[in-house]
């Protein structure tokens, strides 16, 4: 029998914040997103969380399970069980509306700050804009295409979420996604926000990110190669193309440029 402790609040109806027990029977391998709905159609209809693809796509489900943002739906109930319990509790740094259900509405609007979009040089709207068939250079955006948004980064990063004016991880991980993209010239375009009190410098590097995202992706390192980037450009040592800004040894390159300037 495994116990789950599962935060509830209902602050429409003016329900104060709460830790319920459920108990139940989980089966080998199941998922924790499994177990909460049958605990919401065999025990409590009230139970409110997000869920859709239930396979680590939709990133809709995302929440702190035992004290960590992760993804129910890819969580196994008998690996997080810890004296035999679970606890499952809304993402940081979000209003909740209800339960397990938080208000992303800044994140999303971060998002849209560094125009997650392609900006192309030409901007002829009849253009095909083909991909140029290098292996490199679709290796360099492929991994930093794989974000499903489930904002577990945001959730764990020490300075995103709540009132804070930091752009975040995620959305981040997108400038450098169209950073890294030959095709795109959008890098004046996003560099107010990049640049401006909520980007890139208000990343300490805590690492977090890159911790808990179910998709492996690394927005820290995407994160460092953007600043080494902006710090490149304000030594005077020139804009890297795509292809080198995701070249390894990046902050060497910034490093021994600034030695032979000397100053
Ligand atoms: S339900 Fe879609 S990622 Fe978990």
């Amino acid at each position: 029998m495994s116990l789950f402790k599962i935060f509830r609040c209902d602050p429409e109806q003016n329900v104060p914040a709460r830790y319920q027990g459920y108990r139940m029977e989980t089966e080998e391998g199941e998922t924790v997103l499994s177990a909460l709905v049958r605990l919401r159609e065999e025990q409590d209809p009230s139970l409110a969380f997000r869920a859709s693809c239930r396979s680590g796509i939709c990133g809709s489900d995302a929440c702190r399970i035992n004290g960590r943002a992760g993804l129910p739906c890819k969580a196994q109930v008998s690996e997080h069980l810890q004296d035999g319990v679970v606890v499952l509790e809304p993402l940081r740094g979000f209003p909740v509306i209800r339960d397990l259900v938080v208000d992303q509405t800044r994140f999303w609007e971060k998002l849209r700050q560094v125009k997650p979009w392609l900006i192309p040089g030409d901007p002829d709207p009849e253009k095909e804009r083909l991909m140029r068939l290098v292996q490199e250079d679709f290796d360099g955006l492929s991994h930093a295409s794989d974000c499903i948004f489930c904002a577990a980064c945001y959730a764990e990063c020490p300075m995103a979420g709540d009132d804070k004016p930091y752009l975040g991880p995620a959305a981040l991980l997108k400038a450098y996604r169209f950073a890294v993209d030959p095709r795109d010239a959008g890098g004046e375009e996003r560099r107010a926000a990049l640049e401006g009190p909520g980007g890139l410098w208000r990343c300490h590097l805590a690492f977090r990110c890159t911790e808990v995202c179910p998709k492996e992706i690394s927005p820290a390192a995407a994160i460092g190669h953007l600043k080494n980037e902006a710090a490149r450009r304000h030594l005077g040592l020139g804009a890297k193309g795509p292809r080198e800004l995701r070249a390894n040894g990046t902050l060497e390159a910034v490093a021994e440029g600034a030695g032979k300037d000397g100053d």
